[in-house]
């Protein structure tokens, strides 16, 4: 078993669960993980079903984030949810610069530091995502591709802010395919983030930065993915909309 730093393990349910839905699933949910507190606990959810999932879990060891946040305090950007707006439907994390909102919403890694920015500023932990797709890691090229995602996103981020930060190494060809990287292929990326955030923050703050996995991660490939020396959580799309996955894999973040 790594070192190490508290894990934090992070379900993104992605555009999946109405309010409805969301009140009856979050109660099983936290039925079967309410007695975890050896690691933090985290519902990223559609921004609409944030203010009932965080009513539900008001008091549990399970918190509550959203997906996605605007860089303005406030204005003329219709479809879009401000971090003030989040923070006050009961979000203490958000999800930033997912490779879904890269590929498919023109998230720039421009515009990850921005929004990485706004949900510090507003209190809420980033949970800023990166990762390499198939023929970036095909060309041998994925350590460039995340170490330059990575500094781009903590632009004029101070060491200060780093503790509102988690990194979440997702490679695309992970995600939803049901191909996992290797522990020792996650591991290594994971790492090379560390080692970016070394020879930016020095040592300390690098050691105290949690870096999550993600891309497939499931009840099977959690306790050995989550045993890696620089793999402090996940962050886990389909496998958290299973209650009793989900709850297997926040067990082998103990
Ligand atoms: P899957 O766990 O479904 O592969 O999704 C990973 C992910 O994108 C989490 O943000």
């Amino acid at each position: 078993m790594g070192s190490k730093r508290r894990m934090v393990i992070a379900g993104n349910w992605k555009m999946n669960m109405t309010p409805s839905e969301a009140k009856n699933f979050v109660g099983t949910l936290y039925e079967k993980v309410k007695n975890n507190r050896a690691c933090d606990i985290v519902v990223c959810v559609p921004a609409i079903d944030l203010p009932i999932v965080a009513k539900m879990c008001a008091g549990t060891a399970v918190k509550v984030g959203g997906q996605n946040v605007h860089f303005a305090k406030s204005g003329a950007y219709t479809g879009e949810i401000s971090a003030d707006m989040l923070v006050d439907a009961g979000a203490k994390y958000v999800i930033i610069g997912h490779s879904e909102r890269r590929q498919y919403f023109g998230e720039t890694d421009e515009t990850v530091n921005l929004r990485t920015k706004a949900a510090i500023e507003a209190g809420l932990t980033a949970i800023v995502c990166v990762g390499e797709c198939l023929s970036e890691r095909e060309q041998g090229i994925t350590e460039e591709v995340v170490a330059r995602q990575t500094k781009l996103a903590l632009l004029d981020i101070t060491p200060e802010q780093m503790k509102q930060v988690i990194i979440a190494y997702e490679p695309v060809w992970a995600i939803g395919t049901g191909k996992t990287a290797t522990a020792e292929q996650a591991d290594e990326v994971c790492k090379l983030i560390r080692n970016v955030i070394a020879a930016k923050y020095g040592k300390p703050i690098a050691r105290a930065t949690v870096i999550q996995y993600g891309g497939s991660m499931n009840a099977k490939n959690a306790a050995e993915l989550l045993a890696m020396d620089n793999i402090d959580g996940g962050l886990i799309g389909g496998a958290s909309l299973k209650p009793d996955d989900f709850a297997v894999i926040v067990e082998a973040a103990q």
